[in-house]
């Protein structure tokens, strides 16, 4: 588990937001979001937004409810483990969860592989709104200020437009050079070609 506060004057940005990291419990907020552990309240929702076709258009296929479960089971024992994941976004103003944002390994298949992934997925409705972007800032800020990351990556679909969008507004660079296929979908499928993003530390994000 985290135990590191935010280092102040890191140049990242990274005091901008507010920090705070126990054993049991990870809480990382920016002006309208909350980037946390999971909770058993998650669940409904978080299988919602993963069976719905338009969030998941970009992905082979939608989550069922046990998918989706296991996904946060996932999530969770890696922030248990390693100090970071795809954390729970909350909305401070309601106190509404709308999906996770969050640093998590890169899959041991990918060509890049290891590395630090950002990665996002809200439900519909929160889109739109500068949310992804924001909780992403602060994702990245906190894998270079208190996890020590020297670069942040990112890849979807190449075809995942509003995903790109999200890199592009962190300050990510694309080098055709590092497109891949990704080696899960199979040959032909319209998502199989991925674009790969890189941030090095040093890059402010945002
Ligand atoms: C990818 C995804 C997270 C992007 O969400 P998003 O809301 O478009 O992205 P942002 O949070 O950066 O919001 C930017 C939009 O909010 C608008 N916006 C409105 N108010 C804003 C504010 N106060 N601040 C910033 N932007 C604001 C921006 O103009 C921009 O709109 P535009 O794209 O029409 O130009 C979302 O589409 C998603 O969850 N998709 C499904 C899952 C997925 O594909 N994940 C990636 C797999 S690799």
């Amino acid at each position: 588990m985290p135990s590191a506060v935010p280092e102040p004057n890191t140049g990242t940005g990274q005091e901008e937001n507010r920090y705070s990291g126990q054993m049991s419990e990870f809480r990382l907020e920016t002006a309208r979001l909350a980037l946390r552990d999971w909770h058993e309240a998650d669940r409904a929702p978080f299988a919602a937004i993963n069976a719905d076709p338009t969030v998941m258009e970009f992905f082979p296929k939608a989550l069922s409810a046990a998918e989706s479960d296991a996904l946060i089971d996932v999530f969770q024992a890696e922030l248990d483990e390693n100090g970071h994941c795809p954390w729970a976004v909350e909305e401070l103003s309601t106190g509404a969860f709308i999906g996770f944002v969050g640093l998590h390994a890169v899959p041991a298949q990918l060509p890049f592989a290891p590395g630090t992934e950002v990665g996002w997925r809200l439900a519909r409705s929160y889109w739109g709104r500068g949310y992804a972007t924001e909780a992403a800032v602060a994702a990245v800020q906190f894998g270079f200020g208190s996890l020590g990351v020297d670069v942040v990556l990112s890849f979807t679909s190449a075809v995942n437009l509003s995903s790109r969008r999200v890199m592009e507004r962190l300050g990510m660079s694309h080098d055709e050079a590092d497109d891949f296929d990704h080696p899960n979908i199979a040959e032909g499928h319209p998502l199989r070609a991925h674009v790969l993003y890189r941030l090095p530390r040093g890059d402010r994000p945002g």
